[in-house]
């Protein structure tokens, strides 16, 4: 489903926000898009771009994933575990929306690039999905944000040793780039995933949904056809500031040297929609933290009875995971908390659930915390451990990786033998039968 097509059923199932009074994306926008975190919310007037709209928050709550994949959204992990077990090759098509208006040479003046805070070290492309070619590995995608330092020129923030990095620093010169801006929501989910090298994205994103591709004016590159604006240009071996920026943890990232992206062209569909992803809040969150969820179950499936798991928003959607395990033997709790943290190597707690307790829901979570755990017997702490570079409270050095101390908390029912619970009765959340209000007072019917 185009991202167009999600805003209209958006707008049926009651979940959009339309904002038709005009609105400044230099500082304004992303402050109004803030308050209404969680929903979607199209900006239909936008100060100085006439022609233009933003959209803010598509993908902000897992019902908007389920819904665009046709699913529960209990079931998206595993939705993402057999589209990334089972990619598919995606067709190229030659006709493309998002090459309906072609700007040549293009001017990223022309586009309504957010400014987010005042301490932010300049307007940022948020959503956008770079496409580059390595050498050896082929087509890769990945979401970079982008620091606009001139009229045509990006800083593009590359992680070390990922996809985009490596393909830039095996180039001889300039890398061709293009970066797709409004993609379908299973795109932008194939995008944050990290496949072996080799395995374009968006051959998983074919496995969740079709996902034509085009392929750009001026370069070689393959980018989602329906995506709303393509720009397309070649990562230089030039370095430039690029920072301040909020990351994933609401904290302030610092300025780095990063390359610099010269933009040749810039295409879009007619009446373009510029996708805004507010950096730090539930779309950036979700976004990072869920396909992160099918790795974890898949590392805890070799060791215990796994039935979900849940990386929480509280815990910055990276850096805390909810197991639920059926277990089947008294230390499978243990087990299963090792294993989540080969599952994802920025995990920094985790807490192991039985099958009663609901993963999605924080207050039942800690009521398995209050009566299922004894601290001596149930928290496991491992020290000095290599960790997220984005916990401000890890140990930084620069050239290295982060290092942090880790816990597990097993916060299944405690198993007396290698049986079960002596009495498992104690444990078991008592319900009381349910009623129908509506026949006890008017006011619930
Ligand atoms: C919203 C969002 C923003 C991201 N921003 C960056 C970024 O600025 N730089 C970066 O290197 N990775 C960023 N990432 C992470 C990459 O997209 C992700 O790690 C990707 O899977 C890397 O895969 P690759 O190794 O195949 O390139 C971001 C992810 C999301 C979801």
């Amino acid at each position: 489903m185009t991202m167009r097509a999600f805003l209209e059923v958006a707008q049926k199932q009651g979940w959009l926000t339309t904002i038709r009074q005009e609105v400044d994306p230099y500082l304004e926008l992303a402050a109004v898009a803030a308050a209404l975190d969680g929903r979607p919310v199209l900006f239909s007037q936008v100060r100085g771009y006439p022609g233009w709209r933003v959209v803010t928050g598509v993908a902000s709550d897992r019902r908007y994933f389920a819904k665009s994949l046709g699913c529960a959204p209990q079931q998206l992990l595993f939705e993402l575990a057999r589209a990334f077990a089972e990619p598919q090759p995606a067709p190229v098509v030659t006709q493309a929306p998002c090459q309906h208006v072609v700007h040549q040479p293009g001017d990223l003046t022309a586009l309504p690039i957010l400014k987010h805070l005042p301490d932010d070290g300049g307007r940022y492309i948020t959503a956008g999905v770079l496409i580059s070619r390595d050498a050896e590995r082929g087509l890769n995608a990945s979401f970079h944000r982008l620091l606009q330092v001139g009229p045509r020129q990006l800083a593009a923030r590359l992680v070390e040793n990922r996809g985009t990095h490596s393909a830039w620093r095996k180039a001889d010169g300039d890398l061709p780039v293009s970066i797709a801006i409004g993609v379908p929501l299973h795109g932008l989910l194939a995008a944050s995933m990290s496949p072996e090298p080799g395995l374009f994205e968006m051959t998983i994103a074919q496995a969740l949904a079709p996902m034509p591709l085009v392929r750009c004016l001026g370069n070689d590159l393959l980018v989602p056809a329906q995506a709303e604006v393509i720009l397309e240009g070649r990562l230089t071996q030039q370095l430039t500031a690029e920072g301040p920026f909020v990351d994933l943890t609401e904290t302030s990232d610092r300025v780095r040297q990063q390359p610099i992206i010269e933009i040749d062209r810039i295409t879009h569909r007619a009446h373009p929609i510029y996708h805004a992803l507010l950096p730090g809040l539930l779309e950036h969150k979700l976004l990072m933290g869920m396909p992160k969820e099918p790795s974890i179950f898949a590392a805890v499936q070799q060791v215990a009875d796994v039935k979900n798991v849940h990386i929480t928003p509280g815990g910055a959607s990276w850096l805390h995971a909810v197991v639920q395990i059926a277990k089947q033997g008294p230390d499978d709790g243990q087990r299963a908390a090792m294993a989540a943290f080969a599952g994802h190597g920025s995990l920094k707690h985790v807490v192991v659930v039985d099958e009663d307790v609901d993963i999605f829901d924080p207050h039942q979570v800690e009521w398995a915390l209050a009566t299922r755990v004894q601290a001596g017997r149930d928290v496991m702490l491992l020290r000095d451990q290599p960790a997220s570079s984005l916990d401000p409270s890890a140990r930084q050095q620069a050239g290295q990786k982060s290092r942090s101390d880790k816990m597990a908390v097993d916060a299944t029912i405690p198993w007396d033998s290698a049986s079960g619970p002596a009495h498992p009765q104690h444990f078991q959340r008592v319900a009381f039968p349910q009623v129908r209000l509506s026949e006890y007072d008017e006011r619930f019917r």
